[in-house]
């Protein structure tokens, strides 16, 4: 592990403009379950409420929606940023970061010092949510203010509209702002780093293939094998908290030398 840790130290250290490609197990050491191992969301809680047609062709499809949200988002409310999350702000405050991608809904990268423009979410954030009939924005806080108060559905107060996250829900449009910007982002990185992602989900695991095709190194961190594995200069099986505060203290040895 340490010669591995040291060479994508070196790799940090010398690329023109490195990418981060983060998915949940970026986030299971500040407590938020990721989704496909096992004890993950998907054994614990039936993915099919969280589809688009279920949430948008039903009041009982939104009802179990955010029945489910009502349990789901306290605990990615509470949590706070881990060693990685603060590791990828620290390597950008270094310039030795150029954009995180991140799959994740947990506004963690924000709140462990990367600045939002610096963060592409291609599944959005959980934190807002806005009608989908007159586009007014509440706050997640504020929504669960009124699901505590009673509300099986939380309705648009102005104009009793939807009210829906800003996240992405199966089977719904993926951002396009944010993946043709993930998109270029990786096109033209010189080493894209993917840390705690499964790689299963498309569109969104298009993108460290994109960086691949570009000519870019593909580095991979994460607890179990990905299906990008086969195709990666580097792969380091390893928690992300432990990996990524180790890579930064040698890319920090380099930037002070
Ligand atoms: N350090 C490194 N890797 C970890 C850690 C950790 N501390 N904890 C878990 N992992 C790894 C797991 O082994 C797994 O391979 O992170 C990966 C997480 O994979 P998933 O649970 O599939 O999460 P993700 O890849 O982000 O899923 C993509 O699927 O359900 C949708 O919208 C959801 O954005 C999500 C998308």
């Amino acid at each position: 592990m340490t010669e591995r840790v040291a060479r994508l130290a070196a790799w940090l250290a010398d690329a023109r403009a490195a990418v981060v490609f983060t998915g949940a197990g970026v986030s299971t050491e500040s407590g938020i379950p990721d989704f496909r191992s096992p004890g993950g969301v998907w054994d614990r809680f039936d993915a099919s409420a969280m589809t688009w047609p279920n949430f948008i062709g039903s009041v009982e499809g939104r009802r179990r929606y955010w029945e489910l949200g009502h349990v789901t988002y306290p605990v990615i409310r509470a949590a706070r940023p881990n060693a990685a999350h603060r590791a990828v702000a620290e390597l950008h405050r270094l310039g030795r970061l150029h954009a995180c991608i991140t799959q994740n809904i947990d506004d963690l990268h924000q709140r462990a010092g990367l600045p939002p423009e610096r963060v592409i979410e291609l599944h959005g954030n959980a934190a807002r949510t806005r009608c989908l009939g007159c586009g007014a924005g509440f706050t997640r806080d504020e929504v669960h203010a009124w699901l505590d108060a009673g509300a099986g559905v939380p309705a648009c107060p102005g104009c009793g509209g939807i009210v829906k996250p800003h996240t992405v829900l199966f089977g719904e449009a993926m951002p396009p702002l944010a993946m043709a910007r993930a998109e270029r982002a990786a096109r033209e990185a010189d080493l894209l780093v993917v840390v705690g992602s499964s790689l299963v989900v498309y569109p969104a695991a298009y993108i460290p293939r994109h960086a691949r095709e570009a000519g870019a190194r593909l580095a991979i961190v994460n607890l179990t094998p990905t299906p990008l594995d086969g195709c990666a200069d580097l792969v380091i099986r390893g928690k992300a908290g432990d990996v990524l505060p180790a890579v930064l203290a040698k890319v920090r040895a380099w930037a002070t030398r």
